[in-house]
C-alpha cells in the first residue's frame, strides 16, 4: 500500500568507473524514494566523449546490483528530458558539479522539465578528491587485452555516426594517436583508432610501398604499436597475398587483437593507389578477390573481426559502375565493410559512388580515405554515407618536412642554435614518455 505513495527518484549516470562519489549520489537518492538509474548508452556517451571501457550491458550488471537501485533504464541521449518526461520522477539527483561548466544547460533543461509536474532537483555536494581523468589514465596504464581491443571497433561503429582513424607507423606516432584530444563546449574529440598504413610503415623504413616490407616486419611495427596503445587497429593488408596465405594472415591478426584488415582488389606488383594510372595498376578478377574474402571469413575465429574489401576500380580508371558491381560481389562474398578509394581532388566520383551505393539492397559500413578530396569534412562524409574515415598518412607527412628542415638548418648554420626553435625542449623530450624519469 505504502508503495503506491512512494516517491520516485531519477539518477542519470555513465558508471564506467564507479567510485565513492557515485555511491554518495545513490545513497542520497535512495533516502528520497525508489531509485531509477538512467544509464547512458554507448551512443549517448560517445556523442560527447570517449566510448566507455565497459559495454552498456556490463555497466548495467554492475549498477543494478548496487543496494538501493530499483531499476536501470537506458538513457539514450545526453539530454535527460526524454527520459524525465517518460518517468516523471518526483526527484532528480545529481552532483553539484554541473552548476558550472558545459553541463549547465543540461541542468537547466532538467529543472524546467521536472517543474512541470512539481519535481525537484537535489544536488548533493560534489565529492572532492576524485578525478576521472586520473582514473582513465590509470586504466590506460593497466592497458587492454587483445580481445577487448578487437571488439572495440564494432562497438564504435554501433555507437558513433563516424569513426575517426589516424595512421600510426611506430610507437611514438601511436602515442600521439592514443593521446591527442581537443575539447570545445564540453565536447571532446579524439581519434578512435589507428590505421597501420603500408605506405607510412614502408616509408618510415625508407622502403617503397610495393609489398617489399614483408609481413614479419609489418608485424614488428604492429607489436611496437600494440605495446604502447589501447585503441583499436585497422591493418592495411595490401592485396592480402594469395588466398592460400590470407586465411593464415587473418588468424594472426585476430590473435593479436587487430579489429579489421583492409585488402585491396589488385594483383601483380602492388603500386601505391595515389599514383593512380601514372603506373600500371592491375585489378584482380572479381572471382579471385571474392574467393579471397570468403577464405578469410572462414578462417576468422571471433564474430567481431572485420574483413574490409577495398575497391580500386576508380583508382585504375574503370569508373563508378565497375566499382559498384565489385561492391555487390564483395558484400555477397562476406565483406564486413567496403573501402572505396579515389585520388580525384574534387570528390565527385566518390560522391557518385556513394549515391549509387545507397541504392544497394545489401550494404555494409563504408570507409573513406580522403587524402585527395581533403576539403570534405567528417560531417559531409557522414552525410554521404561513410561511417569510417581514415587519415592515412598525415603524421608521417608532417614529421618528414620538419626533420628535413632541421637537418638542413644545422648544415647551413654549422651549429644547432638556429634549429632549436623548431625542436621541442630537452626537458620535454625526457619526460614525454611515461616512466622515463
Ligand atoms: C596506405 O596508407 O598505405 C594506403 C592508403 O593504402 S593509400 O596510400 O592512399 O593507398
Ligand atoms: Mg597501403
Amino acid at each position: 500500500m505504502s508503495n503506491t505513495h512512494q516517491k520516485t527518484v531519477y539518477v542519470g549516470m555513465s558508471a564506467d568507473f564507479l567510485h565513492h562519489g557515485h555511491l554518495n549520489i545513490l545513497q542520497n537518492a535512495r533516502s528520497l524514494g525508489s531509485v531509477t538509474v538512467g544509464l547512458l548508452t554507448d551512443q549517448a556517451i560517445a556523442s560527447y566523449k570517449r566510448l566507455p571501457f565497459l559495454s552498456w550491458e556490463e555497466r548495467k550488471a554492475v549498477v543494478e546490483n548496487i543496494k538501493g537501485v530499483d531499476r536501470v533504464v537506458p538513457q539514450e541521449t545526453l539530454d535527460y528530458v526524454p527520459n524525465l518526461e517518460r518517468y516523471k520522477p518526483d526527484y532528480v539527483v545529481h552532483g553539484s558539479d554541473w552548476r558550472e561548466g558545459p553541463q549547465k544547460e543540461t541542468r537547466q533543461r532538467v529543472i524546467d522539465a521536472i517543474s512541470r509536474w512539481g519535481g525537484q532537483l537535489v544536488e548533493p555536494e560534489y565529492t572532492p578528491g576524485i578525478s576521472s581523468t586520473k582514473i582513465i589514465n590509470a586504466m590506460k596504464e593497466v592497458g587492454t587485452t587483445a580481445e577487448i581491443r578487437l571488439r572495440r571497433l564494432k562497438r564504435l561503429l554501433a555507437a558513433k555516426g563516424m569513426v575517426r582513424i589516424m595512421e600510426a607507423h611506430n610507437g611514438l606516432s601511436a602515442l600521439i594517436v592514443e593521446n591527442a584530444h581537443v575539447s570545445s563546449a564540453g565536447n571532446r574529440r579524439e581519434f578512435d583508432g589507428m590505421w597501420l598504413s603500408s605506405l607510412t610503415d614502408s616509408t618510415a623504413k625508407g622502403r617503397p610501398d610495393i609489398e617489399l616490407v614483408d609481413r614479419t616486419s609489418r608485424m614488428q611495427t604492429m607489436n611496437e604499436i600494440l605495446e604502447v596503445s589501447t585503441r583499436p587497429i585497422i591493418f592495411d593488408g595490401d592485396t592480402g597475398g594469395p588466398s592460400e596465405h590470407f586465411n593464415y594472415f587473418v588468424k594472426t591478426l585476430e590473435r593479436h587483437g587487430v579489429s579489421a584488415v583492409i585488402i585491396e582488389d589488385k594483383t601483380g606488383l602492388k603500386r601505391n593507389s595515389l599514383l593512380g594510372t601514372d603506373v600500371e595498376q592491375t585489378l584482380d578478377s572479381v572471382e579471385n578477390f571474392s574467393f579471397k574474402i570468403s577464405q578469410g571469413k572462414k578462417a576468422q575465429v571471433t564474430d567481431e573481426f572485420m574483413i574490409i574489401a577495398r575497391i580500386e576500380a576508380l583508382i585504375a580508371g574503370y569508373g563508378v559502375d565497375e566499382a559498384i558491381n565489385r561492391a555487390k560481389a564483395y558484400i555477397a562474398a562476406g565483406a564486413d565493410g567496403i573501402m572505396i578509394h579515389s585520388r580525384h581532388k574534387d570528390g565527385l566520383e566518390i560522391k557518385a559512388f556513394c549515391d549509387a551505393y545507397r541504392k544497394l539492397e545489401r550494404r555494409v559500413p563504408l570507409v573513406a580515405v580522403p587524402t585527395s578530396y581533403n576539403h570534405l569534412t567528417e560531417d559531409e562524409l557522414q552525410a554521404m554515407g561513410f561511417s569510417i574515415v581514415i587519415y592515412a598518412n598525415h603524421l608521417l607527412r608532417s614529421a618528414y618536412p620538419a626533420m628535413k628542415q632541421t637537418a638542413e638548418q644545422i648544415l647551413a648554420c654549422g651549429r644547432s642554435l638556429e634549429a632549436d626553435k623548431g625542436c621541442m625542449p630537452i626537458k620535454d623530450i625526457l619526460t614525454l614518455i611515461p616512466g622515463g624519469v
